[in-house]
């Protein structure tokens, strides 16, 4: 499948890329830009989520995703910085149930993300953390790192499992860092789309 990524980094050519990711339990999960249309799909999500997930997720103790938030949440691309929503391939609801937001500074990428309570622990994080790299390495990073609260056992287990080094988060004894280098030559990036994508980048010279 071609990727819009591979001809441009054009943020309204976003909509029509999908990955389907494949879960342990052989199901498929669906990750896709979100876009302004996705707006109150996503704030229900966000509304949906425990109260401690959401603590964890957004590290206040808000209801909902702040208005300022969502609304770049669903402007994915603007200033380097893009939300993927989740979706089970065979649910007809389309109902998100995982977000990642990362963003690009240099080649760092920071990164969050939140799986909806009752889809936890059948490595759904852990598949968006290795498409992640895919995507991070694609556009030129070399590092993904997120800051997490150093209670967030699930969290830091994912990291831990998915190869992160920890470190302390600067100015916050709360939070760790989870970091880790994104190796990946471009023609060695493990998603089709983004390997592509990759080889695109560097014929155009972006
Ligand atoms: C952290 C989070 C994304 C993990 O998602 P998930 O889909 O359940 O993770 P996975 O099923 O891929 O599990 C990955 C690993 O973490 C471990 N893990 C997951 N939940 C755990 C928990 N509650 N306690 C301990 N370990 C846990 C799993 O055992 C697994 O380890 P393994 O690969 O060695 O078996 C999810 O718990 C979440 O959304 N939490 C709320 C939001 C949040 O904390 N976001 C992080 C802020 S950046």
């Amino acid at each position: 499948m071609a990727s819009a990524l591979e001809t441009a980094f054009d943020p309204h050519a976003l909509a029509g890329h999908v990955d389907s990711l494949t879960l342990p339990s052989g199901r498929k999960l669906m990750l896709r830009f979100a876009q302004p249309d996705d707006s109150d799909r996503l704030q229900r999500y966000f509304r949906s989520l425990s109260q401690a997930s959401r603590h964890n997720r957004l590290m206040s103790g808000a209801p909902e995703l702040p208005a300022p938030q969502l609304d770049r949440f669903v402007h994915s691309g603007e200033a380097d910085a893009y939300t993927l929503i989740a979706s089970m391939a065979d649910d007809d609801s389309d109902d998100v149930i995982g977000e990642v937001r990362y963003g690009h500074f240099g080649p760092d990428v920071e990164f969050g993300l939140s799986v909806a309570d009752r889809w936890r622990g059948q490595g759904i994080g852990s598949v968006m953390l290795a498409n992640l790299e895919c995507r991070a390495a694609a556009l030129g990073g070399e590092r993904l790192f997120g800051d997490t609260l150093r209670s967030n056992s699930a969290m830091i287990s994912l990291a831990r499992s998915s190869g992160y080094q920890f470190s302390p988060t600067p100015y916050d004894w709360k939070q760790v860092r989870l970091e880790k280098p994104v190796t990946y030559l471009p023609l060695d990036i493990p998603c089709t789309t983004w390997r592509l994508a990759a080889g695109a980048r560097r014929s155009i010279g972006v």
